[in-house]
């Protein structure tokens, strides 16, 4: 096993799961801990894969280096929120099979898939996700605590604001500017821009304003 500084996961759900066996993959160290909000609804499980879960709040240990392991934007953002204070030191993960650009920039905090391509200079903010077999062309610009999920594809000089989730399989075409927040449903084609806050659906997609994401952010008092 390779001698990684020790870290901790922030989230312990699916995409936790999935770089824990990427992180085994690689003879790399598993996490000491995964750190969960309990208040976040799902069962409380006490260990994931032999490795144990903490409440994210009561958090006291001495380790500071974390890997933000959660795939959806807005719990992604709501989780690193609630991090703010702990004094933690962000770490980015590029899975090995992975092609980056030496070119791109790549903000710290985020996670990089097996396969993924980033092209010659793309501009990736912090805390994005991009999941197995995504694509980022040349140019491209996307914003902190956005996710692309596993073959999601982002064509060159296209822009997306932050907190977009492009779901499986979906296509943003060549120079289309998506708008902080939107999601496009799996299968989605964007081909021409969107306002923030817009669900995109269909192949071409159509955007409507996406009034569930919006009422959620407005239960837990996000004001943008
Ligand atoms: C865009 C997407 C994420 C929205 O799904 P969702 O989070 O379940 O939707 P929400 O909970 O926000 O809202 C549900 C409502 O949104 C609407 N909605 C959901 N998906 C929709 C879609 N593709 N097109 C239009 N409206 C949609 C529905 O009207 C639904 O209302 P209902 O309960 O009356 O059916 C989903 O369509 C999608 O593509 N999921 C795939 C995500 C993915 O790739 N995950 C990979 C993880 S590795």
């Amino acid at each position: 096993m390779h001698k990684n500084p020790p870290l901790i996961f922030v989230g312990a759900g699916g995409l936790a799961k999935e770089l824990i066996g990427y992180f085994r993959e690689a003879g790399l160290a598993d996490p000491l801990v995964l750190l969960k909000d309990f208040e976040g609804g799902e069962a409380a499980e006490q260990n994931v894969f032999g490795i144990p879960v903490r409440d994210l709040a009561t958090y006291d240990g001495d380790c500071r280096n974390a890997v933000l392991a959660v795939g959806e934007p807005l719990p992604k953002k709501l989780m690193y929120q609630k991090c703010e204070g702990l004094g933690l030191t962000w770490v980015s993960f590029f899975h090995p099979t992975a092609s980056l650009s030496p070119l791109a920039q790549i903000a710290d905090g985020c996670v990089i898939g097996p396969f993924v391509v980033v092209a010659g200079d793309a501009q990736i903010d912090a805390f994005c996700f991009l999941n197995a077999h995504a694509a980022v062309g040349h140019d491209v610009q996307i914003g902190p605590f956005s996710s692309l999920m596993p073959a999601a594809i982002v064509a060159g000089k296209a822009r997306l604001g932050r907190e977009v989730l492009a779901a499986t399989g979906s296509r943003i075409l060549p120079g289309v500017a998506i708008g902080d927040r939107c999601r496009l449903a799996a299968g989605a084609t964007a081909y021409r821009d969107a306002p923030p806050d817009h669900l995109l659906d269909g192949s071409p997609a159509r955007a409507s304003p996406d009034v569930f994401n919006m009422r959620r952010r407005m239960k837990l008092g996000l004001p943008d």
